[in-house]
């Protein structure tokens, strides 16, 4: 690197830009926040902080390697839907309806507790990718997760219970995100559902029907009787359009982890939603504080494949380490360097520990004075 600004360099090291600032006056050095400093200035600096200044801008390299797609680069891709909702208001069973599968009866009582990413071929050649979540009240981290990686929201409200806790909730992950939410109003078939009923509880919270003159799309459905299935998905690829959803496909990939699971057999597997670019086999990556080369990729009903382009869900094999959901996931070049960034990561986030323990043990010692 030619220079780096003294902000820049204190953020890097996880340092107060005051502090570095002070530290550079004892050494005869005055600066400023905005002041750019060379490498070796940077060195001496990130040296008194205990840090070596290459391995600390090896992640800079990287993220400053990053080139936004130019429009031209540009090409639709497939909208990645999630579907949200109260526990037990059927989104899996919504999804199995769609997908003609049937999720829900192999599932342990019934409740999800993962979250299931599949590419849906819809007659007339479109394609959609939906994320299933859970509804139990204790999944809230996955929800949030699902929330950030989509662009559109189905939630899925039972006419017969109406809006629950897990209802709002899900609403404010999607506000937080800025994803519009297409609601579906289950379980029509029942004889006690009241779906005018929803209509109202969910205007009362800001998402007002179209017919009542708001701007948010609702479909009456049944999933266990496939009632209404195809109107949602129309209401779905017509959010999807109005938002114009594209990404460049001819670069290396980039995205991230939606879940992982230690497999006896296989290995660290992890499923990745691709954002930008093209996942091939043997691609080499950095995800989170790990890193590999992809050995084998799968799709969602275990079909092996050699690429993956934007808005595919991918189960991969090839991971050093187990990575964490909502990691982030990027395509490089050489092993060498996938190796380092990934060992700056893991440095960094054992640093990040203790500091988190000694404040821990030191508030524990405050507390006994
Ligand atoms: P979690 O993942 O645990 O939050 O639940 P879920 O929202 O995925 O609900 P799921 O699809 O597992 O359905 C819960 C129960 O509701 C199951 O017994 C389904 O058979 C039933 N169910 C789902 N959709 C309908 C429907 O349209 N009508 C009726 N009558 N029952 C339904
Ligand atoms: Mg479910």
């Amino acid at each position: 690197f030619e220079s780096i600004q003294v902000g820049e360099l204190a953020k890097l090291m996880g340092v107060k830009a005051g502090d570095l600032i002070k530290r550079a006056l004892q050494l005869g050095m005055p600066l400023t926040i905005n002041q750019s400093i060379d490498p070796d200035t940077a060195a001496i600096l990130a040296d008194e902080f205990g840090y070596q200044v290459e391995k600390a801008l090896i992640e800079e390299e990287i993220l400053l390697q990053y080139t936004p797609p130019s429009p031209e680069e540009l090409k639709p891709r497939p909208p990645v839907v999630t579907v949200m909702g109260h526990v037990d208001h059927g989104k899996t069973s919504l999804l199995d309806a769609i997908r003609k599968t049937d999720v829900v009866s192999r599932e342990a009582g019934g409740i999800t507790q993962h979250i299931g990413a599949y590419t849906v071929s819809l007659d007339g050649g479109k394609k959609i990718t939906f994320i299933d979540t859970p509804g139990h009240e204790a999944f809230t981290s996955m929800r949030a997760r699902g929330a950030q990686v989509t662009d559109i929201v189905i939630l899925v409200v039972a006419a017969d219970d109406g809006v629950m806790e897990q209802t709002k909730e899900a609403i404010e992950h999607a506000r937080a995100a800025g994803v519009p939410i297409v609601v579906a109003i289950n379980k029509i078939d029942k004889p006690n559902a009241n779906p005018e009923k929803v209509k109202s509880q969910l205007a009362e919270l800001g998402l007002v029907p179209e017919e009542w003159g708001g701007e948010t799309l609702m479909a009456n459905i049944s999933a266990r009787n496939k009632i209404g299935i195809e109107d949602l998905l129309e209401l779905v690829l017509l959010q999807a359009e109005m938002l114009d959803l594209k990404a460049a496909y001819e670069r290396p990939a980039r995205g991230r982890v939606i879940e992982s699971r230690l497999d006896k057999g296989k290995g660290p597997v992890a499923t990745i939603l691709v954002q930008e670019g093209t996942l091939k086999e043997g691609d080499i990556f950095v995800c989170g504080n790990t890193y590999g080369r992809v050995r084998a990729m799968f799709d969602s009903y275990g079909n092996r494949l050699s690429i993956a382009t934007p808005s595919t869900p991918v189960e991969i094999l090839g991971f050093e380490e187990l990575p964490s959901a909502g990691d982030d996931f990027f395509v490089l070049e050489d092993e060498e360097k996938a190796r380092k960034v990934a060992e700056y990561r893991q440095r960094k986030a054992r640093e990040a520990e203790t500091a988190k323990e000694a404040k821990i043990s030191l508030e524990k010692i405050f507390e006994k004075l």
